[in-house]
Parts: structure tokens; sequence; C-alpha cells
């Protein structure tokens, strides 16, 4: 592979764009939105400015990387040629239908459809194509260039090629794959958002403030980050659709988002995007 689209220039598509132009994969970053584009690719050249001063790479390889990176505000025109795409787009399952849809009839006959879905079914997305087999999950985590993990999913159709592939490819950018089936929210968010709809349920109920919630968790179990903190990076937006899609899923109302994450979106407290979350950025 030497060529990837990354559709959704937002949070995770600007890390994933980031990792594998670093990588001398070309990288087509495709948005509806031309702001998203612009501030996407900002984000970058800060993010690498950040690896220069670490004496993680040099100013040639920032120069370079960015030179890889082309963006484009069409499906079509974006995918038409790639090896691959991977699809980071807003989690929402019409959204993702549409998209899916876009790049099935674009793409060439042997490119694999890949989505970074937090919680969205890989199979349903499959079946919006003509080709359910080369349709796969590649969950990152957040910030991209630092995590490690990419969770892959496989949908009922997906084949062991497909698998194979993606498996080789989350290793070609030294991340660490680990595969697993198609279930509501996967393992990583089927066991990290209920914790983090727990804590936002504990401030809401006035058990404790954020930071002392934060606290507990970092400290009583050795977590890197708060899960207030967590969620405020993640997105709180982003958050409540993965814990509807869950709802959704598995019929169980005991992952209803708490009506404080619910309150906070709709005042467009989404976290660190727009400033104000659990915490002021
Ligand atoms: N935020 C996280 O920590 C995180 C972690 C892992 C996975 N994810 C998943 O990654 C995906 C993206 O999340 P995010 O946090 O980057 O969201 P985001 O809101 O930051 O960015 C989404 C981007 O998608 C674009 N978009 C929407 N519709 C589009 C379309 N039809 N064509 C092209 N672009 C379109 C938007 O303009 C926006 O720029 C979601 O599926 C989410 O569940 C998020």
């Amino acid at each position: 592979m030497k060529k990837i689209a990354v559709i959704g220039a937002g949070t995770m598509g600007n890390g994933i764009a980031h990792v594998f132009a670093q990588k001398k994969y070309q990288v087509h970053l495709i948005d509806t939105q031309k702001t998203a584009l612009e501030k996407a690719i900002t984000t970058i050249s800060g993010n690498l400015d950040r690896q220069i001063k670490k004496e993680l790479i040099t100013a040639s390889d920032k120069l370079n990387t960015l030179n890889r990176i082309t963006s484009f505000t069409s499906i079509e025109q974006g995918v038409l040629d790639v090896d691959s795409v991977i699809e980071a787009a807003t989690e929402q399952s019409d959204i993702k239908k549409s998209i899916f849809k876009q790049i099935d009839q674009y793409a060439k006959p042997s490119c694999i459809l890949a989505s970074n879905t937090s919680s969205i079914s890989i199979t349903a997305l499959a079946m919006v194509t003509s080709r359910p087999e080369k349709v796969i999950g590649m969950h990152f985590m957040n910030p991209v260039p630092v995590m490690k993990l990419v969770e892959i999913i496989n949908g009922a159709q997906t084949n062991e090629d497909t698998t194979k592939t993606i498996v080789e490819l989350a290793g070609l950018i030294d991340k660490i794959p680990c595969v697993v089936k198609d279930a509501p929210g996967f393992i990583a968010n089927r066991i990290l958002m209920p914790m983090i709809n727990e804590a936002i349920h504990a401030l809401h109920e006035g058990i404790s403030d954020a930071a002392t919630i934060d606290q507990i968790m970092k400290l009583g179990m050795a977590h890197p980050m708060g899960p207030l903190q967590l969620a405020d990076y993640i997105g709180l937006d982003v958050c409540k659709n993965i814990l509807e899609i869950m709802q959704e899923g598995f019929k169980d109302i005991k992952y209803a988002p708490c009506s404080l994450l619910v309150q906070m979106v709709q005042d467009g407290k989404l976290g660190v995007k727009t400033g104000q979350g659990f915490y002021k950025y």
C-alpha cells in the first residue's frame, strides 16, 4: 500500500493522516468542511513541531510529512486511486453509511474500506457496499500519534485477506493491532464508556467535584488520566453518541447517557475542542 485516503479531518482524522504521512504514505485527507481541513493541517504542523522539540524528527522530516498530505473536499476525487480508505467522520450511522456508499462507488475494486468508528456496526456499514468482504474496523485511539493500540474489528463478512492486510498495515505504522468481533462498542468503548458515564453520574449527584473524581481514578487505579478529563479529550458529543449506539445495540438502558452529559452537549460544551467541558481549556 502506498496511498491512503482519510475521510473526516477532525480530532482523529488529522492524527491518522499525520501517522501515515510520517511513515511515507501519500495521504488524501478528505472533509466536507474546508475549515476542518485547514485546521487539521495547522494541528498536524503543531504536533510535528512538538516532535521536533523532543528531537524525535528533524525540520525536513516535518516538511516531507506535510508535503505527503493533500486535502480534498470531494470523496469522489479523494478516493479514486488509493489502496485503502480509513473513514473517520462524525460518529453517526446515517453519515457513515452515506460515505461508505460513495467510497464503494468511486474507489478501485481492490481498495479496502476501513472505519475508525468507536461503536457503529462494521457489518451494517459493509452491507451498504458491494464489497462487504473488504470492509473492516480500524479503531485508533486518541491521540493517534501517541497511542499504540489499534482495535481491528471483523464484520460478519470480512475475509481473512482483509484482516491480514490491515493487521500488517497497523504494524507498518508502529501500532499494535488487537483483533475483535463486531459488537456495539467493540471492546475498548464497551468498557470505557460505562466508566466515563458513571463518573458523570457521580459528579451530577454531587458525590464529589470533577477534579477529585479524576484524582481518585488516577491515584487509585493508576489511570494516567481521570475519566472526566478523558471524556473532554474524546469529545462529549462523541461519548454521548457512543453510549446511545450501545444503548440501542444492546437494547439496555444501562448504557443511557447521563442527563448531565446530554445537557452539556446541548449547551455546546464538548470538551477540549470547544474550550469547555468538565474543565476549561
Ligand atoms: N475522539 C476520539 O477520541 C475518538 C477515538 C476513537 C475513535 N473515534 C471515532 O473517530 C470518528 C471521528 O471522530 P472525531 O472525534 O475525529 O470527530 P470530529 O467531530 O472531531 O471530526 C469529524 C469530522 O468529520 C467531518 N465530516 C462529517 N461528515 C462528513 C462527510 N460526509 N464527508 C467528509 N467528512 C465529514 C466533519 O466535518 C469533521 O471535521 C468517529 O467515528 C469517532 O467515534 C473518536
